[in-house]
């Protein structure tokens, strides 16, 4: 009998839901059920042939248990050592390089120091930092959010440099991006499952959370295949099993703005009914396919070609 964990936190649309769509398809050898943990110890198997992470990025105790259950053969979706090495900076940083549009983007010191640092520990750093270049590269309007992170929490927009040094010095110890703005005709939000099953969602931030995904946009068969590639790109470089990718097209080009989600959001109160039932069934018919295809005693993760290709001395693209 091969297992599906869920690891979850207080969610329970999602999770529940998965479970009872693995379970429904009666596939023989195949049973989901949420994770249960009573003890951890070195090297010991989780007994899970698949586990979905939804929680970890809050729980380091689930992350370092998720990384030996990967090592004992359990295809973790997410990758836990990626997701740990990953930020929204170097996400921008390898779009540079492999040819997917991102606004502009500059990463700027914390404010304050960091824990147990003085100083003397920044003797590399010049002060003041070159704000005069920084901010002619990224023009103002411009936003400011955390390098790493997400639930919008920390998102600033910043009309001039006054208001980026009055409001950045609110962020304390963050490590903030300060990014061009995207003004955009069309937003959208792309769930990506597996590397290959795509679901792009028309999506409007301007609105009150519960309306955001009633927007209307109806993009051209072309311009959803060029979302499409986009997302697929940039997830296969990544190597997330589970992400959202979100997507404002400007003059017709779709800029990636928010791409390392690797637990979004899958509540059927904020995504809608279509959108939880089509994440609820991709998510299970892929987890199968992964407890299906897992092999005990071998690496079951997914790793990106950002990895692949490094690893192997070959070029990004
Ligand atoms: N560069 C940008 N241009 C335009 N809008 C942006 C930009 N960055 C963020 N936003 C707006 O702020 C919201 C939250 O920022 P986002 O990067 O998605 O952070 P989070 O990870 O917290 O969701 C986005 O959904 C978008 O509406
Ligand atoms: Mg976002």
């Amino acid at each position: 009998m091969k297992k599906i964990g869920v690891l979850h936190g207080k969610e329970r649309s999602f999770p529940e839901a998965f479970v009872a769509r693995v379970n429904s398809k009666n596939i023989d050898g195949i049973i989901a059920e949420p994770v249960s943990i009573n003890k951890a110890m070195q090297g010991v198997s989780s007994g899970y042939a698949v586990i979905i992470d939804r929680i970890s990025q809050d729980v380091p105790f689930y992350r370092t248990w998720l990384k030996n259950a990967a090592v004992t053969g359990t295809a973790v979706i997410n990758n836990p050592f990626w997701w740990s090495a990953d930020d929204k900076y170097f996400n921008n940083c390898l779009m540079t390089q492999v040819g997917v549009p991102v606004p502009k983007t500059a990463i700027i010191p914390s404010r304050d120091l960091p824990d147990d640092t003085s100083n003397e520990s920044f003797s590399n750093l010049a002060y003041p930092m070159d704000w005069e270049s920084i901010f002619n590269y990224v023009g103002f309007p411009a936003y400011m959010k955390p390098f790493a992170g997400g639930g919008w929490k920390h998102v600033y927009r910043l009309d001039s440099a006054d208001d980026f040094f009055r409001k950045h010095s609110e962020t304390g110890q963050l490590v903030m991006l300060l990014q061009e703005e995207i003004v955009f005709e069309e937003y959208y939000r792309c769930y990506c499952i597996g590397g290959k099953y795509v679901r792009i969602m028309p999506y409007e931030p301007r609105n009150p959370h519960h309306l955001r995904y009633v927007a209307d946009f109806a993009p051209t068969p072309e311009k959803l295949q060029e979302m499409t590639d986009i997302v697929l790109k940039i997830n296969r470089y990544l190597g997330y099993d589970f992400n959202t990718v979100e997507l404002a097209v400007r003059n017709g080009v779709p800029y990636a703005i928010d791409f390392c989600n690797p637990a979004p959001d899958a509540e059927r109160t904020s995504v809608g009914e279509e959108n939880f039932e089509w994440v609820v069934e991709t998510s299970a018919n892929y987890a199968i396919e992964k407890a299906l295809a897992q092999v005990d005693g071998v690496d079951n993760l997914t790793w990106g070609d950002y990895v692949k290709r490094s690893s192997a001395k070959a070029p990004l693209q």
